[in-house]
């Protein structure tokens, strides 16, 4: 496993701030008599150090969070920290740290169209909810944004507009959480949060495109459904959780009903992760919380966002490529991608000119003109090997991905005409070359092309499980567009407004537009009722980077199902009181309390297992020759009267799993039923070498094959 980049920094931070001030999210005990506005700042004050509150740039109280967490963020030395430890109340203090974000035809390719019966037809395209993006903030006036045919936003909207143009019906509030630039308007200088929140909830945009490229009318996955901007991350892409803490503590205050957020926090353990804390309170709120996997693929183990309570999403490629190929003198066609296509460029045959690292000087003149076939190397970013090749006379460039991208071509704006390909297909291009005295080929830009298989195919970059946060949660939860995907932009001069960026930052937004599409056709659905529904109907036909079936670990359940997502039949829900009891099993009475707000007194609630949440995924871990149980309960959503026969199958014969009992006769709508779920090795054991996991599932299917649920099933031989 990888040491991820967050916990290098926190390791220098360590080092570098033992005598200058630093900020930390401080925890105090509820007090008891519940406190609002200003008396709850002057209580958080009095912790600090001197009473009187520096202004501006001395500022130390850095937010006073009211709804999801108890505490407030403040810039401390450790002396003074000391002190604050002292005082009466306080419970710990969480050491802030520096997170990174995780850098359409999309809604096609999920099934919703217009005109089309389905989802949008049934939400009226998301109407009436809000969802609240925590990013870089926002580029008002940009016609994503624009309010056409979008309604006024429901009266318990309650939140504010900084923009010195104000808001509309789509962007209906817009505030900055950043705590180092005081109260400026929340305008993105970034671009992250324009194409998030774009691709979220952007309005219908006609006839637009970058550079020609995925041309048509841009949209987002709801795009009636209203905006709602916390700023939490600066221009640079950098985020404290202060900050995000306080965009979470905003959003649940104004009255949003799902939360986006691109931003990748690293594996925390869930009591020790105010972000995990603070999306509790708003789950608990019934808000909806989805959040990007990360980009740290492809590795096991590189989950961030792991809490129950969260949806951790993956990235895939969609069916669109923007291809450009190389073609050989035989006429073998080795087929690539490429953002930059112009359109004059040369049909002839060019001579091919290839050394292992296009980065040093070529030895003489003789290959300006020439087309230069250049492999990824460490010591150059595409766009400096662009830069290079361009200055040394190239009329192109063939850029080969590296291996472990696999089929995954990520694309970047390089401003020089390139084909991209994959290592693959760059053997096939290195045999020509090596077996030819005097290589040459034409390239050929063809353009925006629909409808390719395969696909979808989660990215390299797309992080995975297990989770080590949630060792029993199967996560990431879904997989949903995140490879080259067209949105909303900061507008420049001679630059469209559009861009094609990648990422499980581009995924993310996805599955929050369409958690308020299930929002709207369902507003009495818990956020675990949301989820369950998405995960039990994705599509499981999902190829990993290498075009090889996805696990469970890297796909999630699957590609996101929008319009069967709407009606599952059956959905698998869990009460706050189903968390309590998960957190009281996991942490104990003593950690309960610091995810928990209000009094919790674990003895009054069960001590539930990781595995026994009623999660819509089921992960075993069976020891030896012993079984491993778990029970879960269904609700049914679908028609009154329905019955269900479960179907349970595991891909290797070294496990087995069964269910009882095997059949389900509901007769009310909201009627639960409950079942255990058995696994065990078979005979020898677990595989002793090799993959370490099983995978399965296990189906519902109703009597008159409508619906069809299915919970993944993982059996491993993890530890949890
Ligand atoms: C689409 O945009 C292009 C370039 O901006 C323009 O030339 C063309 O006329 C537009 N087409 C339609 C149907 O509006
Ligand atoms: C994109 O542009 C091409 C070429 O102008 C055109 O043939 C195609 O129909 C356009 N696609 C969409 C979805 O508008
Ligand atoms: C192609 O067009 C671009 C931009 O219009 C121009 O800069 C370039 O010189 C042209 N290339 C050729 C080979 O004509
Ligand atoms: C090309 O030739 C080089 C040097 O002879 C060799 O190392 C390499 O394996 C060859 N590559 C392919 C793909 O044939
Ligand atoms: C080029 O584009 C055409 C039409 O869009 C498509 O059918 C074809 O498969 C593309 N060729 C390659 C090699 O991608
Ligand atoms: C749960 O476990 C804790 C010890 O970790 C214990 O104090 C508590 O009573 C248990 N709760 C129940 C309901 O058994």
């Amino acid at each position: 496993m990888n040491l991820s980049p967050w916990l290098l920094f926190l390791l220098l931070a360590f080092v570098v701030s033992s005598s200058s001030a630093s900020r930390y999210i401080i925890q105090v005990e509820e007090p008891i008599e519940p406190l609002t506005g200003s008396s709850l700042k002057s209580w958080h004050e009095s912790f600090l150090p001197s009473a009187v509150e520096e202004s501006g740039a001395n500022r130390r109280l850095l937010h006073s969070y009211s709804e999801v967490f108890s505490g407030f963020a403040a810039v401390l030395t450790e002396e003074e920290l000391q002190a604050v430890e002292k005082k009466e109340g306080f419970l710990r203090a969480l050491p802030d740290r520096v997170l990174r974000l995780m850098t359409t035809h999309t809604p096609d390719f999920l099934g919703l169209e217009i005109g089309k019966k389905g989802l949008w037809e049934d939400t009226k395209l998301g109407s009436g909810v809000i969802i609240g993006v925590l990013d870089t903030g926002v580029t008002p006036g940009h016609p994503s944004f624009d309010d056409e045919g979008v309604p006024p936003p429901p009266s318990k909207w309650k939140g504010s507009c900084d923009l010195e143009t104000g808001c509309n019906n789509k962007l209906i509030g817009a505030r900055s959480m950043l705590s180092d630039l005081g109260q400026s308007p929340p305008i993105d200088q970034n671009g992250h949060g324009t194409h998030t929140s774009s691709t979220a909830a952007g309005n219908f945009v006609r006839n637009v495109s970058y550079y020609g490229l995925a041309n048509g009318t841009a949209a987002g996955m709801a795009p009636r459904a209203h905006l709602a901007i916390y700023q939490v991350c600066s221009g640079n892409g950098n985020c404290n959780p202060s900050d995000i803490l306080a965009g979470l503590d905003q959003a649940v205050k104004d009255g949003v009903d799902i939360i986006s957020f691109s931003i990748s926090s690293g594996s925390t353990p869930l009591n020790l992760d105010p972000i995990a804390i603070g999306s509790f309170e708003a789950a608990r709120k019934g808000i909806f919380v989805s959040c990007a996997a990360s980009n740290y693929g492809p590795d096991y183990f590189t989950l961030s966002n792991e809490a129950p309570w969260m949806l951790t999403v993956a990235a895939s490629s969609v069916d669109r490529r923007f291809s450009a190929f190389v073609k050989l003198p035989d006429g073998k066609v080795i087929p690539g991608e490429s953002l930059d296509q112009p359109t004059n460029f040369t049909k002839s045959s060019l001579p091919l000119y290839y050394t292992d690292d296009c980065l040093t000087n070529p030895p003489d003149d003789s290959h300006r003109g020439n087309v230069w076939v250049c492999k990824a190397t460490e010591s150059g970013s595409p766009e400096y090997v662009a830069k290079i090749v361009k200055s040394h006379g190239a009329s192109a460039l063939i850029y080969i991905s590296w291996k472990v991208d696999g089929a995954t071509i990520q694309l970047f704006k390089l401003n020089f005409p390139t084909v991209v390909i994959a290592d693959q297909d760059g053997s096939d291009l290195i045999s020509y070359l090596n077996s030819s005295s005097d290589p040459s080929a034409s390239i050929v830009f063809n353009g925006t092309v629909l409808w390719v298989s395969p696909a979808p195919a989660v990215a390299y970059f797309s992080s995975r499980g297990p989770s080590l946060a949630t060792p029993s949660i199967l996560k990431p939860d879904i997989s949903g567009p995140g490879l080259n995907i067209f949105a909303a932009w900061i507008p420049s001069i001679g630059s469209p407004d559009y861009k094609i960026i990648s990422g499980t930052s581009m995924a993310t937004p996805h599955l929050s537009g369409v958690a308020a599409l299930l929002k709207a056709a369902h507003p009495t659905w818990s956020s675990a009722a949301i989820k369950s529904a998405i995960v039990t109907t994705a599509n499981a036909d999902v190829y990993d980077e290498l075009l090889k079936p996805a696990f469970y670990f890297v796909k999630g359940a699957g590609q996101v199902n929008p319009n069967k997502a709407s009606d599952p039949g059956l959905i698998y829900d869990i009460t706050d009181d189903d968390y309590i009891s998960y957190i009281c099993g996991k942490f104990g009475g003593e950690g309960a309390k610091t995810i928990v707000r209000g009094i919790v007194d674990c003895s009054e609630f069960k001590n539930l297992t990781e595995a026994e949440l009623n999660y819509p995924s089921i992960l075993l871990s069976p020891k030896g020759e012993e079984m491993a149980n778990v029970s879960r309960t269904v609700t049914n959503v679908g028609p009154a009267r329905l019955s269900y026969k479960v179907s349970v199958s595991v891909s290797n014969p070294a496990a087995s799993a069964t269910v009882t009992p095997e059949t389900l006769a509901f007769t009310e709508l909201n009627e639960q039923k409950s079942f255990s779920v058995s696994a065990k090795w078979v005979a020898g054991g677990p595989p002793s070498t090799g993959n370490q996991f099983v995978d399965g599932k296990l189906t519902w299917t109703s009597d008159d094959g409508k619906y069809v649920v299915t919970s993944p099933l993982v059996i491993s031989v993890m530890e949890p």
